[in-house]
């Protein structure tokens, strides 16, 4: 089939059509279709297609047919990436602006263009001002390349001539093609410029690195655009004021999806925390009551949160329930087994509970360590500083077993815990040195053995 060499673009979601109309086919925007120059016939774009033997991609595929690839020069982000860049793959680093993107691009890119040649292209800043910050983090930085560019057409061809490894773009918003007839950071430019790179790496085996800038709405670049073009997306979030860094893969192509790497920002730029299993966790000597520490497990690791819950009696009107970094839904059910089968009524009390650190856990193992810290604040009664706790509890008042149990264990005895509190079913047969387990089946029990003077 012949490609029409005119399309219509919406500059709001990016849906193409054929033909001009007033309503976009995708989103529904009035009047917003811009007319231009189809991809297809665009100079530059690889003139023979169709299929061609699998075995005959260059650089690709390492002699045991498992993608070769190389290191990012951290551990951490190795192992978020699956193993390292795939060389021809693309990957997207997202995240607000000022958390750390270009720092971390310029590390691992410092670190790479010792074994291969590296291409920077930075349209964010000079080359002066990257230079500088590479000297000022100390980072060996003679064999990189640096291109202060925005044309990206040229980043290609120094890219090209340079048989890059690796080629970071730093950022997406800023480059653009002579092609494409709108501003750089707009929608049509976005897909055509990611688009290229993707082509570009496929071609010639270069692994890709993009930075994107999330938009207010929290989404890289606008409607989601770029992520389904590349193969692996990164996260870069951070809790508002912390200097930890975590970088989350959303897609992974190459390997497990939601892996993360914790990071801290320092003088020195970003360094691997070693030990983030207790980096949300930072205790005063006394512990409160409505405090529990759970051992929950977050990008393929056991890692030790603190929940604290609050529970007042109630002024006026309804009472409030209010959960942060929990789901509200599973609070309000927890509550009403509290009541049920914990003989703990909290009706007449407002309820906030929270995770603290600022993360997110959405596992069923925080049911168990949640009522805890309500009973706990409930009877204003402290719960030892050594106790841990994990399990899921279901809606009879069960309290079910959960995915790796004995993990959780050795980290917590790791960690310095010294009592465990778990699902019967989640006691493992050999002893865990340093830590007394106790199985229990009912939330009764639980609550029972918590508050009993
Ligand atoms: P940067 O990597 O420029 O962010 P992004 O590319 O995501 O916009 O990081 C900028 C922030 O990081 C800036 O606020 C200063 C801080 N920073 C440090 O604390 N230490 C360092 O060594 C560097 C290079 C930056
Ligand atoms: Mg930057």
């Amino acid at each position: 089939m012949v490609r029409p060499s005119i399309v219509f673009v919406c500059s709001a979601c990016g849906a193409e059509s054929a033909k001009w109309q007033g309503q976009c086919p995708g989103c529904g925007e009035w009047n917003i279709l811009e007319r231009r120059e189809a991809a297809a016939a665009r100079p530059g774009s690889p003139a023979a297609r169709g299929p061609r033997p699998a075995a005959t991609a260059p650089r690709m595929l390492s002699t045991d047919g498992l993608p070769a690839r190389f290191g990012a020069g951290l551990a951490e982000l190795d192992r978020v990436l699956g193993g390292g860049f795939v060389p021809g793959s693309v990957t997207l680093l997202g995240g607000d602006p000022g958390i750390g993107k270009s720092t971390l691009l310029l590390q691992v890119a410092a670190s790479v263009a010792q074994h291969g040649a590296v291409l920077y292209a930075t349209g964010e800043e000079s080359g002066a001002q990257v230079g500088l910050r590479a000297k000022r983090l100390g980072l060996p930085c003679a064999a990189l390349q640096l291109a202060p560019e925005t044309d990206l057409d040229e980043i290609l061809a120094q890219a090209r001539a340079a048989r890059a490894q690796l080629l970071v773009v730093d950022s997406i918003q800023t480059v653009q093609l002579a092609t494409v007839q709108a501003s750089a950071g707009g929608v049509s430019q976005l897909r055509e410029c990611a688009a290229e790179l993707v082509r570009f790496a496929k071609s010639t085996g270069t692994a890709v690195c993009i930075v994107g800038h999330v938009t207010k709405e929290g989404t890289i670049a606008g409607p989601r655009l770029l992520e389904h073009l590349v193969d692996t997306v990164l996260y870069f979030e951070s809790d508002a004021g912390s200097r930890f860094r975590i970088v989350r893969a959303t897609k992974n192509r190459f390997g497990a999806v939601n892996e993360l790497a914790f990071f801290a920002m320092t003088e020195g730029g970003l360094r691997e925390v070693v030990n983030p299993s207790a980096i949300f966790l930072a205790r005063p000597q006394q512990v409160a009551p409505g405090s529990v520490v759970m051992v929950a497990r977050e990008g393929g690791r056991p890692l030790l949160v603190e929940i604290q819950a609050l529970v007042d009696p109630m002024r006026f009107g309804n009472p409030r329930r209010v959960a942060q970094g929990l789901d509200s839904n599973r609070l309000s059910m927890l509550l009403a087994v509290l009541h049920r089968h914990g003989g703990l009524s909290l009706q007449d009390h407002d309820v906030f509970v929270n995770v603290v650190g600022g993360l997110d856990v959405r596992e069923t193992a925080t049911d168990l360590p949640v009522l805890l810290a309500l009973a706990s604040s409930l009877r204003d009664r402290a719960l030892p500083e050594t106790l841990v706790a994990f399990g899921e509890v279901g809606l009879t008042g069960e309290v079910r077993p959960v995915a790796y149990g004995e993990e959780r264990l050795r980290e917590a005895a790791k960690q310095g815990f010294r009592q465990a509190l778990v699902p019967r079913d989640n006691v493992p047969r050999r002893a865990v040195e340093g830590l007394e387990i106790r199985g229990i089946a009912r939330l009764a029990e639980a609550v029972e053995t918590v508050m009993r003077p």
